[in-house]
């Protein structure tokens, strides 16, 4: 991955192969942001003139290369911040976040990058290092070297790997804060490509016994304790949810449990992440047109394996166990069928009237598994439902839970993380609709709220008095519209960030 180093050196001296500046949108055209004022001189003062020549105009998302002479560096990239903030204020996070991610970007295949950006505070310089890092993430790994080297390339592959160092400039070297938000953002965005890595690789070679495998060799490397449970035993423990998904499916399915303990924790964490490596709708398949992108449906499971690592990597003084409730949900001869009962862990008995509701019934085992462990709060993550994305689109996440103080708590974690999500209620009615004339309960009710009852199906499986909340990140989990800032094509990596901030506020004692 991408290097990151913290510079104590000023843009005028460093060497690199270019110098990344802010360009803020100014009442009266572009004006180059604090941490460009080498490049400036550079200039002789007339960057803000030479930038507004060349179109820019500080706009979000906006990218202009050109070139200089004097530094030891032959060009500079001003990355748009969109409107400058008020006199006296600092530029937001994520303003910086996605202006970095934007900047790595469009510097795939350059080897080292100096960025010259607004540094002014520790929170900052993790968010300029979150954006370069994530930003300039790219999956190769199924391009052969030849289709790689686009045409001009000066050697194979050239042109197309990403950033291949970023140095954030004028931090000073005993600067604690900046170094300790630096090592976060590394450790952070290292196991968010990680986890972006596992959602875009194929279902023909991620199915649950490999998600599995690349699960415990990393609790190995990082100190997290790894439990696998295969499809013999989960049979054998009764279930149902995971067998019943997964039956249909050559490879059986998986419960793998991650465990993080801090020998000082005074809290614990539970989250449960849907594994769903492919999600064909089952015998309810899926129309063309809505099946294509469904390896993304362990998002939820990346998600948390994602978070348990690094918060081990962080040392964070809390416990947090990760549950991947992995399964293939394929048709076939032995495929669970419409209207069949199945006994679920616990031994609630759950009518499956669409086989395509199939994330409901794996986290249904896996939350009341995890239940048995008597966390102080559960959070499960999950690309639940189509209904989810037609209600908050493809970039917000819904939020909801058993406990109004807590899902406000989670809802604004998300969004100081910059992950946007909203939350949801569970409106009573919808309970009734998941009535089953024959078991305790159906997978599916009517169609409106469809969103909301997922979860409201989930909360029957919740232990008594546990504080809950359950994210669907339907439509944020996998990019299928262009990149934008720091978020690919693809996977994105969503809600990890909102997983880690939780355990660390967690581990700070604010929960309650
Ligand atoms: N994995 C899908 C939900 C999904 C949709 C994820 C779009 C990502 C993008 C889920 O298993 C599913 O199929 N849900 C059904 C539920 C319905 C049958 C009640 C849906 O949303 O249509
Ligand atoms: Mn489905
Ligand atoms: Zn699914």
């Amino acid at each position: 991955m991408t290097a990151l180093t913290l510079s104590s050196s000023g843009a005028a001296t460093l060497r690199a192969d270019v110098l990344v500046v802010g360009v803020a949108k100014g009442p009266d055209g572009p004006v180059p942001a604090p941490g460009s004022e080498a490049v400036a001189e550079a200039f002789d003062g007339g960057l803000a003139t030479v930038l507004e020549t060349l179109g820019a105009t500080g706009a979000e998302g906006e990218t202009t290369k050109l070139p200089v002479s004097g530094l030891k560096a032959p060009l500079v990239l001003a990355v748009g911040l969109g409107t400058a903030p008020e006199d006296g204020e600092e530029y937001g996070t994520e303003a910086l976040r996605r202006a970095a991610g934007n900047a790595a970007r469009a510097l795939n295949g350059t080897g080292k990058a100096g960025f010259a950006l607004p540094l002014a505070s520790a929170e900052a310089v993790a968010a300029v290092a979150e954006g370069a890092l994530l930003g300039a993430y790219a999956f190769t790994a199924y391009k052969s070297d030849d289709a790689e080297a686009g045409k001009g390339a000066k050697k194979k592959g050239a042109g197309k790997g990403p950033l291949g160092e970023v140095a954030l400039l004028g931090v000073k070297a005993r600067d604690k804060a900046a170094k300790a938000a630096a090592e976060r953002a590394t450790a952070l965005a290292e196991e968010m490509n990680r986890a972006r890595d596992l959602v875009n690789t194929p279902p023909n070679d991620l199915y649950p016994e490999s998600f599995a495998a690349v699960a415990a060799a990393a609790g190995k490397e990082h100190g997290v304790k790894v439990q696998v449970i295969d499809d013999k035993a989960l049979l054998k423990g009764g279930f149902g949810g995971l067998i019943g998904v997964g039956q249909g499916a050559a490879h059986g399915p998986r419960l793998v449990k991650l465990a993080y303990n801090h020998p000082k924790a005074e809290k614990s964490l539970a989250y449960v992440g849907k594994g769903i490596t492919y999600d064909s709708g089952g015998i309810s398949l899926k129309p063309a047109g809505h099946n294509e992108t469904m390896k993304c449906d362990m998002a939820g499971a990346a998600a948390v394996f994602a978070a348990v690592i690094t918060a081990a990597r962080l040392g964070l003084k809390v416990n947090v166990t990760g549950w991947l409730a992995l399964a293939e949900n394929m048709p076939s001869g032995t495929a669970t069928r419409p209207g069949d009962v199945l006994r679920m862990y616990g031994g609630k008995t759950v009518e499956v009237l669409n086989t395509d509701a199939e994330g409901r019934l794996v986290l249904a085992d896996a939350i009341t598994k995890a239940s048995e462990d008597e966390p102080d709060a559960i959070v499960d993550v999950a690309t639940l439902t189509g209904a989810m994305v037609v209600a908050l689109g493809n970039r917000t996440f819904g939020v909801m839970g058993n406990d109004d103080a807590f899902r406000t708590a989670v809802h604004e974690l998300a969004e100081e993380a910059g992950e946007p999500a909203w939350p949801m209620p569970f409106p009573e009615e919808l309970r009734k609709g998941l009535d089953s004339s024959v078991a305790d309960m159906a997978n599916v009710g009517g169609r409106m709220g469809g969103g909301m009852a997922a979860g409201v199906f989930l909360n029957e499986f919740v232990g008594e008095g546990i504080t809950w909340a359950h994210l669907d990140i339907a439509g944020p989990a996998f990019n299928e519209a262009g990149p934008f800032g720091y978020t690919p094509k693809g996977a994105t990596g969503s809600a990890i960030r909102t997983l880690v901030s939780l355990a660390e506020w967690t581990a700070s004692g604010e929960l309650g």
